[in-house]
């Protein structure tokens, strides 16, 4: 036997090994493509994109730094491209899992609500770290974050930390079997990756949402305008039909010939980029929310 022919078995199962390597990588690599397609997708519905983007000031893609002003002060969203030093480039699937669902950063401090984690947080692992592939297929940018502006004492950030204690609660979102898989497709999108809630629900003074007023609006205060409600009120969306609210979903048009404004034309942007079929689905689980009762008191 030669030296060749006593290598052969061994040459073939290298090879193979290669191989396998080889298709295993090509493999990862189509996962990889489809992964970010789907997260593509998530992320315009979830307008991570929007918020983290400072367009306002032609800022780069995903750079950051867009004022989101609040009754606490003004906060400015970081950089999320892949940036190793700005952005998340050098995070782990475990940080950005966390981020998303636990509101946590990977130094362990909590993160404010006005980064709807509170909503993510319901998203499944798969659609979280689809999201993250989008994020890491885009260009790096080198963007500098910039700190909020808040007020007393709400720059105390470890606030938050007794804060998520009384009114965060995290997990992903289950199926409610007593309802259509299309009406749990829409409470999936709604609640979870398009954050409806968080803006169609009113706060309390330190900004947790009002749980038994949910989806029943948000009336106008200086310089912002109401959010209506959009539960099933006579007053509300009671006599619109479903194809009524998927519609505003695609073109931002409601009933009666107006087009939505602010927020809401910022969002319309995103839910115009999803299927009909999705935005059917939401246009269902809104179509089923109930009256919320009025609100007690003075405004
Ligand atoms: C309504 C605006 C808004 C939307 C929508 C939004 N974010 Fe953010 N995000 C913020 C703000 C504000 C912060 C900063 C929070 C803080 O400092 O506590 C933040 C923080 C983050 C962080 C932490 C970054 C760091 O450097 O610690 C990540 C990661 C992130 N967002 C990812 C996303 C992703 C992914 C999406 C879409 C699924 C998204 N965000 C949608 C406003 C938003
Ligand atoms: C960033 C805040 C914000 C988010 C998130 C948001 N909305 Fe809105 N929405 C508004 C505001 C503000 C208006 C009022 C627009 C106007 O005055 O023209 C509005 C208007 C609407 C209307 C029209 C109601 C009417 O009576 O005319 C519908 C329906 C609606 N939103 C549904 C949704 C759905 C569904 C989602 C989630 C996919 C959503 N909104 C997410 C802020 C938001």
């Amino acid at each position: 036997m030669t030296i060749r022919e006593m290598c052969r078995p061994v040459l073939l199962l290298l090879g193979s090994v290669a191989c396998l390597a080889a298709s295993d990588a090509a493999v990862a690599q189509a996962d990889g493509a489809a992964s970010a397609e789907r997260g593509a997708y998530l992320a315009t519905a979830a307008g991570c994109g929007m918020c983290h983007t400072d367009t306002a000031h032609h800022g780069a893609w995903l750079a950051g730094g867009r004022a989101i002003v609040t009754p606490f002060g003004t906060f400015y969203t970081p950089n999320i491209s892949p940036d190793p030093r700005y952005g998340i480039g050098t995070w782990s699937d475990r940080d950005f899992l966390r981020a998303l669902r636990s509101g946590v950063a990977p130094d362990g401090s909590n993160y404010y609500p006005v980064f709807p984690y509170t909503s993510f947080a319901g998203m499944s692992d798969r659609d979280i770290l689809d999201i993250r592939a989008y994020l890491l297929a885009q260009p790096a940018m080198p963007v500098m974050n910039r700190p909020h502006d808040l007020k007393f004492p709400y720059y105390i950030r470890w606030l938050m930390t007794p804060w998520k204690i009384l009114y965060f609660r995290q997990g992903v979102l289950t199926i409610d079997p007593s309802h259509s898989e299309e009406w749990n497709r829409g409470a999936y999108l709604v609640r979870a990756v398009a954050h409806c809630t968080e803006c169609h629900t009113p706060r309390n003074e330190v900004g947790a949402l009002i749980k038994k007023r949910r989806y029943g609006g948000v009336p106008a205060t200086p310089g912002e305008r109401a959010v209506p409600d959009i539960t099933s009120d006579a007053a509300a969306l009671g006599s619109w039909r479903i194809d009524d609210i998927a519609s505003l979903l695609k073109d931002g048009i409601t009933p009666n010939g107006d087009v939505v404004r602010g927020p809401m034309a910022e969002i319309v942007n995103g839910t115009a980029a999803l299927s009909d079929a999705d935005r059917h689905a939401i246009a269902v689980y809104i179509k089923s929310l109930p009256p919320v009762p009025p609100v007690q008191g003075t405004p």
